[in-house]
């Protein structure tokens, strides 16, 4: 039987992946770019509009296009950070901080692992464990790694080119603090992860194509050390296959739905 949700959710969650939330110690989210989607920030593999329409995210995100055209690169980070500053936190990510506020004076917790670079998780009051592939917010020297925090200004509408501004110790170009692709991942945040999925007593894969490796591992790593995995998509992906249960619907839709229905039990737990 599908429990009914004591809000104004528009779907009931599953009652078997309630049933497994509801017995949950820990649970562990691991987000991707379909989290923030009904926050209107298209997702990797979204067609890119305007000026950036032309180009492909996956050739922009990488050491060589860097190298090739800084001013470049630069223009773009700054035109996706001011389409994330305009964007506010959904539904999705207000549940899962609503989740982690219920249970953790209880000793239960809600960790979040993301892919993600924006920060709408902590702008809904979330607390992320890990932000495996950097944040778009934390700029860094590219040749010394100091940390560069003086305000990055967005122009009104998108320019192709914007020099990044130099690192105030050696003179270098500061750089996105985002991972690119065939870079290491930031120290301690992926084992962070790992750690932690791996523990969890129930996974929510929410809102990735399981494309990109190693993060499209950590679910199946949970998977392999026996804990239960869901997978939270419109859409099936490179991962439905591989996990045990697979929920088709949005973030901002599934999660309040979930979380109404887990909290509707009580809080305090096994
Ligand atoms: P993708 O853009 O590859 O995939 C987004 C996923 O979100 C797809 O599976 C969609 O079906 C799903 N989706 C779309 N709308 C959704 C919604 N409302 N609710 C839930 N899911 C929805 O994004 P990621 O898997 O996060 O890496 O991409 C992984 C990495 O690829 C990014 O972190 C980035 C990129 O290359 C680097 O830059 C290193």
């Amino acid at each position: 039987m599908v429990p009914t949700s004591p809000s104004s959710s528009p779907v009931a969650a599953p009652a078997d992946i309630v049933s497994l939330a509801r017995d949950a110690r820990t649970v562990v989210v691991l987000t991707g770019a379909g989290m923030s989607a009904e926050s209107g920030v298209p997702t990797f593999r979204d067609a890119q509009t305007g000026l950036w329409a032309r180009f492909d995210p996956m050739e922009l995100a990488t050491p060589e296009a860097w190298k090739r055209d800084r001013a470049f690169v630069w223009a773009w980070y700054v035109w996706r950070m001011g389409l994330v500053s305009g964007a506010r936190p959904n539904a999705g990510h207000r549940a899962l901080a609503r989740w982690a506020d219920a249970w953790h004076p209880h000793g239960r917790h809600v960790r979040i692992a993301t892919q993600n670079v924006d920060d709408l998780h902590e702008r809904a009051g979330s607390e992320v464990l890990a932000h495996v592939h950097g944040s778009l917010f934390a700029h860094r020297c590219e040749r010394c790694d100091t940390p560069y925090e003086d305000p990055v200004v967005t122009p009104e509408s998108p320019v192709e080119r914007i020099e990044p501004p130099s690192c105030a110790r050696c003179g270098a170009a500061v750089r996105p603090g985002v991972v690119w692709f065939g870079e290491m991942l930031p120290e301690g945040e992926f084992a962070a992860a790992l750690d932690a999925a791996t523990r969890a007593d129930l996974v929510l894969v929410v809102g990735t194509s399981g494309i990109v490796h190693p993060f499209a591992g950590l679910p199946l790593a949970a998977r392999d050390a026996g804990v239960p995995v869901v997978e939270v998509n419109p859409v099936d992906t490179e991962l439905t296959h591989l996990i045990d249960y697979r929920w088709r619907a949005g973030a901002a839709v599934a999660l309040p739905a979930l979380v109404d229905a887990v909290l509707s039990a009580g809080v305090v737990g096994r």
